[in-house]
């Protein structure tokens, strides 16, 4: 199996993948792995969008490193020695291709030169700041982790693009798994090329498939795919009711690609996020306090305390679904930045609403009480 790198070591590769490009992954990438080392957990961020590296500038740096770019054009270059240390001592960066670009359609032998590569990074936690799209470098980075991190904003072609990327991964997953089945790796090919409008199989008609070619290979692929368990994370949220799109997406994804996509959390569209590039600092330094600082590093703090990242690292009990505890999160956020002035997010009368079902709903009230007891919890964590 080729698939299980957080199960064969404590450490997590957590790759950073939208399908629409400006979804905000590197701004989530970059402070996720700042607040990763300002809790002392050994973190790597890594520039995998070759041919669109800027992942520096959400760190706060100019671009001079030597990168993936050099690494990957000169053979004596060693991917350690295009490991920067921060100005975190726990965070070190790998920058991408600026200063050497032409790459951002590697051969498979480059990509798995930068997979194993990535594999030997000695870290807790690696996090991949992919391109958008759905090339075959963003699909097999993707593929690291069972867990990868789906970035979408709440409009329409963002999320349709998640579901894209999610229906890519999937067909490559199981042409990893079918690798040595030539019938059943033509079968997928076919399939994945059709593209008559409504003509996209369900992976229910794609077990079917595989299951005519030979009956016990119906059960090893849905084995294959229940073993996925991306995170998605919904950026750029105006009011409250944006959240509904990301359940959408999650019972879309449920339905047609059998997989199960969980709810890492919710980010607000923040202005905070454009003052800090332009002052060239992170986020998370420049306005630690700003709605979109506060809520990454919320998801920082489930990445950190999960002993086994994907599993919830909340106390299961409190919680039964990533969503619920996504919601209660947002109404938390709503009232806290509407109050204090800090932000824009409007305070309309959806997000009245929104709050009024959260609040008459008994187990989301418990659920709001185990989220307040993990929060001061964690009141003396070095956050
Ligand atoms: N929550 C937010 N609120 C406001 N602006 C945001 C937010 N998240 C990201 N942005 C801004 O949106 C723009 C795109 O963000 P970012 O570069 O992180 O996206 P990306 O998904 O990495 O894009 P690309 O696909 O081009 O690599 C940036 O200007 C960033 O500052
Ligand atoms: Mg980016």
């Amino acid at each position: 199996m080729a698939m299980t790198i957080n199960q064969k070591s404590k450490r997590k590769i957590i790759p950073v993948a939208s399908g629409k490009g400006g979804a905000g992954k590197s701004l989530i990438t970059a402070n996720l792995g700042l607040r990763l080392g300002a809790a002392g957990v050994r973190t790597v961020v890594v520039d995998m969008d070759l041919g669109g590296s800027n992942l520096h500038t959400y760190l706060g740096y100019r671009n001079k490193h030597k990168g993936i770019g050099n690494f990957l054009s000169d053979t004596k270059t060693r991917f350690k020695d295009i490991i920067v240390q921060t100005h975190v001592p726990a965070l070190r960066f790998v920058p991408g291709d600026v200063l050497v670009t032409g790459l951002s359609s590697p051969t498979p032998a480059t990509r798995k030169k930068l997979i194993q590569a990535i594999e030997a990074i000695d870290a807790d936690v690696v996090l991949i700041d992919l391109g958008s799209g759905t090339t075959p470098l963003i699909i097999d980075m993707f593929l690291l982790s069972n867990s990868g991190l789906v970035v979408t904003t709440p409009e329409a072609p963002s999320v349709l693009n998640a579901y894209s990327l999610l229906k890519n991964v999937l067909f490559r997953r199981l042409q990893e798994e079918f690798a040595s089945s030539k019938r059943v790796a033509s079968y997928l090919k076919e399939i994945q090329k059709d593209k008559t409008p409504g003509s996209t199989p369900t992976l229910r008609d794609i077990t079917d498939g595989i299951k005519k070619i030979d009956r016990k290979y119906g059960a090893r692929a849905t084995k294959a795919i229940s073993q996925l368990k991306p995170y998605l994370i919904l950026n750029m949220m105006i009011q409250g009711e944006d959240f509904r799109i990301a359940e959408s997406l999650r019972d879309l994804v449920d339905r047609n690609l059998g997989i199960g996509l969980e709810s890492l959390g919710a980010v607000f569209q923040d202005p905070a996020c454009s003052m800090a590039v332009r002052a060239l600092q992170p986020l998370t330094d420049f306005a630690p306090e700003s709605p979109a600082a506060v809520q990454i590093e919320r998801m920082a703090q489930k990445i950190a305390q999960s002993e086994s990242f994907p599993e919830m690292p909340l106390d299961l009990e409190e919680y039964d679904s990533s969503y619920g505890l996504t919601s209660i999160e947002i109404a938390m956020d709503l009232e806290t930045f509407r109050t204090s002035g800090d932000s824009h997010v409007a305070g309309d009368a959806r997000d009245e609403e929104f709050l009024e079902v959260i609040s008459t709903q008994k187990r989301e009230i418990d659920q709001l009480k185990g989220t307040i007891r993990t929060l001061t919890a964690g009141a003396d964590s070095p956050f």
